[in-house]
């Protein structure tokens, strides 16, 4: 059987369906390997699976050695993989697209809603036991109807939030580097900014797209305006951030992703009008089951079947090895 490392510990059945296929050492407990015991897990194997904690480069590629044809990474951000190091020593990357966009874009309504209408806020407020009464002014927070929702970044993801976004009255609009087939205005990223009452970031984690949302981008939006990540923390300057919601440059922001995870900017957790989440956008057991499998129908594809898996990220690595 080939032989294959797993990172994490992975939902209920995945591994009983990876132990059918192969050999599996898989990283005991709940916290990810140190780098040096990734290395040495990775070591002779024929494929890996692994989780975007783990940062797959040319060391580690050379590390794991010349058995190594694929990478399952579960996730479907894949700005841990050194894609073009893989493809190079013709190791076949995948990643897993689809199977997360409505539990991500899901999680990110909840997390508008959550902020605009000061749920967490209100729980931590009933937690603290302070006295309250209900009256026409208490807790107010804002509707999402007739709204401009601006999503940043229209793949599948940001779609899906636009269609929700859409079911709650919003009207969206979108900033992408290229025009997409879609029935919402594209704009320029300030002129989003400067229009959206909530900014919702759904662009990968590129060198382009790193601190996206920086000072200067927090100034161009309205005071009243909020800003949800669920894609990738460093798209954020959360120094900045911190800064601009101190100031009033922004009414909040709601966070599922953080800069350097699983820190938390301690400025963040000092604000009310700040709603965060541990990294939750795909966890439910429905959509972890099924990035599951579709690691395992990577691993499978390449290592019993000799194809491309649906999901490649670099078919060429494959149509170059051996
Ligand atoms: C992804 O798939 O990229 C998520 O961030 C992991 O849940």
């Amino acid at each position: 059987m080939p032989s294959v490392y797993v990172s994490c510990r992975l939902p209920e059945p995945i591994p009983a369906e990876l132990a059918r296929s192969f050999d599996v050492t898989a990283h005991p407990g709940d916290l990810p390997p140190t780098r040096e015991e990734l290395l040495a897990g990775s070591a002779g194997r024929d494929g890996l699976l692994v989780t975007p904690l783990e940062r797959i480069d040319a060391e580690l590629l050379d590390a794991a050695g010349p058995r190594l044809r694929v990478v399952a990474n579960h996730a479907v951000g894949y700005d841990n993989v050194d894609v073009a190091a893989a493809t190079a020593r013709g190791v076949v990357v995948a990643n897993t697209p689809g199977v997360l966009t409505r539990a991500t874009a899901e999680l990110t309504l909840t997390l508008v809603l959550d902020l605009l209408r000061r749920v967490t806020e209100g729980d931590r407020f009933l937690r603290r036991r302070g006295p309250w009464i209900w009256s026409p002014v208490f807790m107010l927070g804002s509707g999402l109807d007739g709204k401009t929702l601006g999503i940043v970044g229209l793949g599948r993801i940001g779609r899906a939030v636009a269609q929700l976004g859409e079911a709650f009255g919003m009207r969206v609009v979108y900033a992408s580097p290229r025009p997409q087939q879609a029935p919402w205005k594209r704009l320029e990223l300030a002129e989003l900014l400067a229009r959206a009452d909530v900014v919702s970031l759904h662009c990968p984690l590129t060198p382009e797209t790193r601190h996206l949302v920086d000072a200067q981008a927090l100034a161009a939006m309205r005071p009243s305006a909020v800003l949800v990540n669920t894609t990738r923390g460093p798209v954020v300057d959360e120094a900045a951030l911190v800064d601009a919601l101190r100031a009033g440059t922004i009414a909040g922001a709601a966070l599922d992703v953080y800069e350097r995870e699983p820190e938390v900017h301690p400025g963040l957790l000092e604000l009310e009008q700040v709603v965060l989440s541990p990294h939750l956008g795909s966890a439910t057991v429905e959509t972890r089951v099924a990035m599951g499998r579709l690691c395992v129908e990577a691993l499978e594809a390449v290592l019993l079947d000799g194809r491309c898996p649906a999901n490649a990220l670099d078919p060429a690595a494959w149509r170059a090895a051996p």
